[in-house]
C-alpha cells in the first residue's frame, strides 16, 4: 500500500480508531493497520488504544524488534500534517519543596538572627530593672 503523498489532519486520521477500521500515526506517519490488527503479537487492544494520537511513544516504548518496525512500511497510507498534533506536553515539575522550605528557612533565619541580638538585650533590661528595684540604698 502506497502513501501518495497525501497528509493527513490529525482530525482524519481519529476517523478511523475501530477494529474495523484503524489508523496509527507512528513518527509522522500515518499507518492503517485494520488488516494487521488480528496478526499484532500484542493484541489489537494495545493498537486500538493508540489510535487518534501520536502513538510514536506507544510503539518506541514496547521496544518493537527491527522487524516489526520494517513491517510498518507495508501499512503506510501518507503522513501527518504535523501542524495538527498537538505538541508534547513537557512535565514541569511543580517547585521541590526543598525550594520553598529554603525560603522559609531563609525568613526564619532572620528571624532567629533577630531574637539572638534582642533576647540578651532584654534580659540585660530584666536584670538592670530588678537590680535597681531591690537596690536598697547604699549607707553613707
Ligand atoms: C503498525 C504498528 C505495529 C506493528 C507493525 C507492531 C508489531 C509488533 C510485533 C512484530 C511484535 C512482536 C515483538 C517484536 O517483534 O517486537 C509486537 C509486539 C508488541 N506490540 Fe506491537 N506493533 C505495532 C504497534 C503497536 C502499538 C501502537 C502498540 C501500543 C502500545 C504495540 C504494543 C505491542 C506490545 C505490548 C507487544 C508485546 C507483546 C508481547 O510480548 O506479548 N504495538 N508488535
Amino acid at each position: 500500500m502506497g502513501g501518495d503523498g497525501k497528509v493527513y489532519t490529525l482530525a482524519e486520521v481519529s476517523q478511523h480508531t475501530t477494529n474495523q477500521d484503524c489508523w496509527i500515526v507512528i513518527d509522522g506517519k500515518v499507518y492503517d493497520v485494520t488488516k494487521f490488527l488480528d496478526d499484532h503479537p500484542g493484541g489489537d487492544e494495545v493498537i486500538l488504544t493508540s489510535t487518534g494520537k501520536d502513538a510514536t511513544d506507544d510503539f518506541e516504548d514496547v521496544g518493537h524488534s527491527s522487524t516489526a518496525k520494517a513491517m510498518l512500511d507495508e501499512y503506510y497510507v501518507g503522513d501527518i500534517d504535523t501542524a495538527t498534533v498537538p505538541a508534547k506536553t513537557k512535565f514541569v515539575p511543580p517547585p521541590s519543596p526543598k525550594q520553598t522550605e529554603s525560603n522559609q528557612s531563609k525568613s526564619s533565619d532572620f528571624l532567629v538572627k533577630i531574637l539572638q541580638f534582642l533576647v540578651p538585650l532584654l534580659i540585660l533590661g530584666l536584670a538592670l530593672g530588678v537590680r535597681s528595684y531591690t537596690k536598697t540604698p547604699s549607707s553613707s
